[in-house]
């Protein structure tokens, strides 16, 4: 498309004139992948990528991620290994918005030990599209305190580095469009978004290794059976929550508790409003079997089907 094509000429243009050497964290997600790309296009090897591997993502996310910075795009790379601290960091903690705080608080402790060690930087990239300026309050808009979006405000000034934002007037649709473009992997392309919280938002009270196993293990499955059905690409987001709440299940003749899982999967255009995805019930079914039969301590999967508002697409 043609405007999408002015708007990357344009952005590497302004920032070719760029000085000094820029960082940008790096989630494997679709916004920081094009911000570090456009960016890098610019400025080549000044521009140094960061990955926290948080401990909270997706199944054999990480690897992933490694593999594409390093191989396909050939950039600068860094993979920060601090899943043990986060864990740590999150024990005990149930409320949501603590939650939050604690995994945004350590995020910007190791990038920021990463950065004074490393630098001199002089630019922080983030990958801040225009509903997170929205949804963050940024422009006064009346979901300012709702959720605090860790990837707005807080590092710049703490590591007195000017901030980089190339892809701050643009909805998800377009970057999606941009990246197709630069050459970014198709799967990664059509990759769900992907909460900075991370699984910690969809672990209901506190994360616990056991719960994290299980919110992995049934995200994995919910999305293995959308793609087997050829309707990945036709929702915009997809995943299995879990939380502390048991209910009973029967394996053989015997009873026992187990953990309760919902499977959450939404139609959006860009995030403010989401409608709950009707998927066929065979679909459902396939999914519900698959997570209580290959996950041992899960007895009950139920279906959320609120939209948002009044829900938001994540649980917490
Ligand atoms: P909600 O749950 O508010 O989510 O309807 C809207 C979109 O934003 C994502 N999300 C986040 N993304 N940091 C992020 O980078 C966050 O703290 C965060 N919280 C929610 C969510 O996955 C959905 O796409």
């Amino acid at each position: 498309e043609w405007t999408m094509d002015a708007f990357i000429d344009d952005a590497v243009d302004k920032m070719s004139g760029l000085e000094g050497n820029i960082l940008c964290g790096v989630s494997g997600g679709i916004d920081s992948t094009v911000t570090a790309l456009l960016i890098h296009k610019a400025v080549g090897d000044r521009l140094k990528c960061v990955f926290v591997d948080n401990g909270l993502l997706r199944h054999n996310e990480e690897a992933e991620v490694e593999r594409i910075f390093k191989e396909e795009f050939g950039m600068r790379f860094t993979a920060l290994y601090a899943a043990e601290r986060f864990l740590e960091k999150l024990k005990g903690i149930t409320d949501p918005e603590e939650k939050r705080k604690v995994v945004g608080g350590e995020f910007a402790d190791v990038f920021s030990e990463y950065a004074e060690k490393n630098g001199p930087f002089r630019w922080l990239a983030q990958g801040t599209l225009y509903p997170d300026v929205v949804e963050s309050g940024a422009t006064g808009g009346p979901a300012a305190v709702i959720k605090s979006h860790h990837n707005v405000g807080g590092l710049p000034d703490r590591l007195g580095l000017e901030i980089l934002e190339p892809l701050r007037e643009l909805y998800k649709d377009e970057v999606r469009k941009i990246a197709a473009r630069l050459g970014v992997p198709p799967g990664l392309v059509s990759r769900h978004p992907f909460p900075g919280p991370g699984l910690a938002v969809r672990i209901m009270g506190e994360v616990t290794p056991r719960k994290l196993g299980i919110a992995k293990a049934a995200s994995k499955i919910v999305e293995e059976e959308l793609e087997a059905a050829g309707l990945y690409d036709t929702v915009w987001q997809a995943y299995a929550a879990v939380g502390d709440d048991r209910a009973v299940g029967v394996v053989g003749d015997e009873r026992r508790h187990g953990s309760i899982v919902t499977i959450r999967v939404v139609e959006s255009l860009d995030a403010m409003t989401a409608d709950w995805s009707r998927l066929p019930h065979g679909l459902l079914e396939k999914m519900s079997n698959r997570i209580t039969n290959e996950i041992e301590e899960v007895t009950w999967v139920t279906y959320a089907i609120s939209s948002k508002p009044p829900a938001t697409i994540e649980p917490q």
